[in-house]
């Protein structure tokens, strides 16, 4: 259990307390949502204070890959160093509320060219290693996109072309232990999909970002397949970058308890949305929106 002064323990195990940053005085958190199924902070997930120490059974997310998105909230735009040393902070935070046995399924690129080539899948697998996870597993989701091929190096030259992986990547990790015990747990994942879903190449489109009214939303069908794979139908379920609420959607379709949190006010709102809530309030201004967004000023 984290020791926060006040800290309210619940059983989405969720505290009411969040730290403000380093140095400065705790305060307390509403959730920006709460149904049966879904809770929704409009919060920094770097620390998670207001998140149970050993609550979590699956994590399953997209950061956001430091190659300088627009979102409205966030700089992703970092030197690649302080970039990989935030990753291994929250990647120690997500241990920290993690159970022993649950899993972390993190969405990454396999590498990028901004400031050089950069194997960012490999750096992943060394700060979640570092941070104390265990790695499993990867998944290749194959996301066919081929449209970003615009870099040749050298045209037809040996001398230095470029090789472009239309993929990316799901590193899988685990707390301690991967074998979970099934006792009182409800599965029901069937025999076929077990089979398609365990062989580790996935290939389906991405998601629209004009549709989901997020500049980089995974398609459902990503956390749907990992949630069924992953996670009982009693587990707690975090997405700690929450964008537009797709991975709450998906693990609310599966009668799974799940929380999402989202460091931008917009996408946190739009997340609620998603999941059934009502958004009420917007900033036009801060990004784009998809065309059937109700907007509330
Ligand atoms: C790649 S997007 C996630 C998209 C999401 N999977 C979806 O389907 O919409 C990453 C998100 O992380 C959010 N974010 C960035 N830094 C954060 C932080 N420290 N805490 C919480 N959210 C953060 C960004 O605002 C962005 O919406």
């Amino acid at each position: 259990m984290l020791a926060l002064p006040g800290a309210t323990v619940c059983t989405t195990g969720v505290a009411t307390i969040e730290h403000a940053g380093a140095g400065e005085p705790l305060k307390p958190i509403d959730p920006l949502h709460r149904d049966d199924l879904v809770t929704i902070y409009h919060a920094d997930s770097t620390h998670l204070p207001f998140i149970d120490d050993e609550s979590v059974d699956l994590t399953v997310t997209s950061p956001p890959y430091n190659l300088d998105m627009s979102y409205n909230g966030y700089k992703d735009d970092v030197p690649y160093q302080a970039y990989l040393t935030w990753v291994e902070t929250w990647a120690r935070t997500l241990l920290r509320v993690s159970k022993v046995g649950a899993r972390a399924c993190i969405n990454i690129p396999l590498d990028t060219n901004k400031g050089g080539k950069r194997a960012v899948y490999a750096d992943y697998v060394q700060a979640f290693t570092r941070a104390g996870w265990e790695y499993h597993t990867t998944i290749v989701w194959n996301e066919q996109n081929i449209s970003r091929r615009t870099a040749w190096g050298s045209w037809r030259k040996p001398s230095a072309p470029f090789v472009t992986a239309p993929v990316e990547m799901i590193p899988v990790f685990y707390k301690q232990t991967w074998k979970r015990a099934d006792e009182g747990k409800t599965w029901e994942i069937d025999a076929k999909d077990f089979m398609d879903w365990s062989l580790g190449l996935w290939t389906f489109p991405g998601a629209n970002p004009i549709r989901a009214g997020h500049p980089a939303p995974y398609p459902e069908e990503l956390p749907k397949r990992l949630i069924l794979l992953y996670s009982y139908r009693e587990d707690l379920i975090l997405d700690p970058f929450l964008g537009s609420g797709t991975t709450c959607l998906a693990a609310k379709k599966q009668g799974r308890r799940s929380i999402g949190v989202e460091l931008d006010e917009n996408y946190a709102h739009l997340a609620s949305k998603a999941v059934g809530g009502r958004v009420s309030r917007l900033n036009p201004s801060a990004g784009s929106l998809a065309e059937d967004t109700v907007v509330i000023t």
